[in-house]
């Protein structure tokens, strides 16, 4: 397994790290505790070090899980979690005021819920479920922050960026307040290419990927004809015809690449770690299974600048969480 610096916490944190959001048994639907245990587990064997987590994944399911495995392997993993909007609401709105979605009051209590759910003493990087740059210089958040930090319950700060947005945190990367930011990027959602991502190069800022395998559309496996449970989000994520669209868009990139449809998710994770800026990748698994396929890809072997270049090409606009 590869490590990276997570920018400039100067963390070295394994490429591939654990998005436990599936694990939390609510929105994703289908996970056996046993079974996520044994995953976390089986990625830590073979080299993984950095969990990504929330107070939301199945209000705290997610995190007292993650937490009993970073405290099996106490001083090897680093764990992210995130705090909500006070407000509920996801993603944040224009005009919503930093005092509706994060006071002092509300960043400190949810933290310590945090701490009491992962049964740890400190958050390594703690971020704001979502973010609006209009919060920059505004409401008391960051004394929030800044108390904690001090208090040794955090390490770092970072922002979970609002999904299709990667712009709308570059005020805040300017700014000099944060440590890490985590986004939505893939073989469909290049936007944070533009200017995202060169400006954590320019100011230092770790980043964390998210959703690099578009819910699970970009391993191939989700076809015309499959079902989720009615309760799954992804009822509403592949709504409509979307299923059968993505599908046809990823035999269109396995044509161009001449490789099987098994093999995307393995390019689809390598596209995004193929860029500098990225610190890690944090594929949801649930299984031992896609632990051992995706740790493969930490092996520092990237993408041919000719596959690079094709997959420029499948570059999507659009938002399925709408
Ligand atoms: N707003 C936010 O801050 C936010 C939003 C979304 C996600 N996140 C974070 O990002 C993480 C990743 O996103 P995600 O979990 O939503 O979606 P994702 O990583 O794009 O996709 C996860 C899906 O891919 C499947 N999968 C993983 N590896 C595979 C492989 N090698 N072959 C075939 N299928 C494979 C998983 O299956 P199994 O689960 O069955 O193993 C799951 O169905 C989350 O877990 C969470 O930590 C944050």
């Amino acid at each position: 397994m590869n490590y990276r610096t997570l920018g400039k916490t100067g963390l070295k944190i394994s490429e591939v790290g654990f998005g436990a959001w599936g694990i939390g048994k609510t929105a994703w639907i289908g996970a056996d505790d046993q079974e996520s245990l044994k995953a976390l587990d089986r990625s830590i064997e073979l080299g993984l070090n950095f969990i990504d987590t929330a107070i939301g994944y199945g209000d705290g399911h997610s995190e007292r899980l993650v937490g009993e495995i970073a405290r099996k392997h106490a001083g090897k993993i680093y764990v992210a979690s995130k705090i909500p909007p006070k407000n509920g609401q996801w993603p944040a709105r224009a005009g919503v005021t930093a005092e509706e979605a994060f006071t002092a009051e509300h960043v400190i209590a949810s933290t310590e819920q945090s701490l009491r759910n992962l049964g740890l003493e400190t958050i390594d990087i703690q971020q704001f479920h979502v973010w609006s740059d209009e919060w920059v210089g505004k409401g008391d958040w960051l004394e929030g922050v800044q108390k904690l930090k001090e208090q040794g319950k955090i390490r770092f700060f970072g922002v979970s960026i609002n999904d299709h947005q990667p712009n709308n945190a570059i005020k805040l990367i300017e700014s000099g307040l944060v440590d890490t930011v985590q986004v939505i990027y893939n073989i469909f959602e290049q936007s944070p290419e533009d200017m995202l991502l060169p400006a954590c190069i320019k100011h230092d800022i770790g980043v964390i990927v998210r959703v690099a395998l578009d819910e699970g559309g970009l391993t191939g496996k989700i076809t015309a004809e499959t079902e989720f449970d009615k309760s799954d989000f992804r009822n509403h994520y592949f709504k409509n015809d979307r299923k059968r669209e993505v599908y046809d868009r990823v035999q269109q990139i396995a044509a161009d690449l001449n490789i099987s449809v098994d093999d995307m998710a393995e390019k689809a994770l390598r596209y995004v770690l193929s860029h500098p800026a990225v610190s890690t990748v944090i594929p949801g698994m649930r299984s031992i299974t896609n632990v051992e396929r995706n740790m493969k890809v930490g092996d520092g072997l990237g993408l041919s600048q000719d596959q690079l270049a094709k997959l420029k090409a499948h570059r999507w606009i659009r938002n399925f969480y709408q």
